[in-house]
């Protein structure tokens, strides 16, 4: 047979209880005896000092004499210190409250737990669902929009130096309904905030505030501005989309297959880490002076 060794101090603990609940019922006993002797003794006496010696012999209690009525009532008391000690104090004593708080304890416990884990399970299952929201919403894509020469030429003199109706066709159709961020140079070279479009327009200048147009001071605070777009454009110029590349997800750039004098320049980026998804060649005609090509580039990380 196997049994369960105790701890050293709860060992202590528990037989230092029982040795002090025995003392205790030693005591009240003791007491019970001590009345009863007391009880007897009393009665003795006093049946003797009115039987006997005749002191109040003719004196009634309750139709009793009243000897007999004070030892019946005795008797009553001492029965009900009887019951004191051999029931309520053996079963609804102290050693019985703490059993009983102990039991309601541990159902409190076992309650507390079990809400415990159905809040704990309530709660993955939330964190689970907004992981998946995250998840399946769809993320922002950040997009160059650019035309640049053979020589990445994009500008002169604060103007554009082609004109390529298909281009700007396809630059109408893409960001129609987006937000267009731009240096405060290429929005000065238009004539015009584009329509159909938040024209957002970066500058260090603190008093600029031009019609049709959101003021900025840098690129983050514009896209801060256009973060619910889920394809903001950067349409330019040169100085803007040198600080765009980093966080930029696609590039539509529109090669122009020839080269060009300028001023401003697209700049040059690292082909391992943009990959191209799109390629789509247009050659000159009647109302396009050079050959183009549509490619769209990927950010692979
Ligand atoms: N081929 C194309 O696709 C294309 C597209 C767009 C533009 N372009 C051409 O590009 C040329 C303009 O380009 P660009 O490089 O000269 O100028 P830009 O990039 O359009 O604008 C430069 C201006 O933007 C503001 N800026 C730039 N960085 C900033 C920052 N970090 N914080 C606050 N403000 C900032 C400054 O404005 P403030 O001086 O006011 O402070 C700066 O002078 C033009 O020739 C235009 O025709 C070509």
């Amino acid at each position: 047979m196997f049994f369960k060794k105790k701890p050293i101090s709860q060992i202590d603990d528990d037989q230092i209880a029982l040795v002090e609940n025995a003392q205790r019922r030693i005591r009240q006993k003791k007491g019970l005896y001590n009345h009863f002797v007391f009880w007897i003794f009393t009665s003795v006496v006093l049946w003797f000092v009115n039987m006997v010696v005749g002191v109040g012999e003719a004196v009634l209690i309750l139709d009793y004499p009243w000897f007999v009525s004070i030892i019946i009532l005795w008797s009553l008391l001492l029965l009900y210190h009887a019951f004191q000690v051999f029931v309520t104090k053996r079963f609804m004593g102290k050693e019985w409250e703490k059993e009983q708080l102990k039991r309601l304890t541990a159902l409190q416990q076992i309650k507390i737990e079990k809400i415990k884990r159905s809040l704990d399970k309530e709660a993955q299952l939330i964190a689970d669902s907004q992981f998946q929201s995250e998840q399946s919403k769809p993320k922002q894509c950040i997009t160059i929009i650019a035309a640049a020469a053979a020589n990445n030429a994009l500008g002169k003199d604060n103007n554009l130096i082609w004109h390529l109706s298909n281009d700007l066709k396809r630059f109408k159709q893409l960001t129609k309904g987006h937000h267009v961020i731009m240096g405060r140079k290429t929005f000065q070279s238009m004539p015009k905030a584009l329509p159909g479009r938040v024209n957002v327009v970066i500058t260090r200048q603190e008093d600029y505030q031009p019609e049709g147009a959101v003021t900025v001071h840098s690129l983050n605070e514009a896209l801060e501005i256009a973060k619910d777009d889920l394809q903001p454009f950067i349409i330019g110029g040169g100085e803007i989309y040198k600080q765009a590349l980093d966080v930029a997800h696609r590039i539509e750039l529109t090669r122009v297959h020839a080269e060009f004098e300028a001023d401003t320049f697209f700049p040059s980026f690292d082909l391992s880490v943009w990959k191209e998804t799109f390629k789509e060649d247009h050659f000159k005609d009647d109302s396009h002076d050079y050959d183009f090509t549509f490619v769209q580039y990927e950010k692979t990380n």
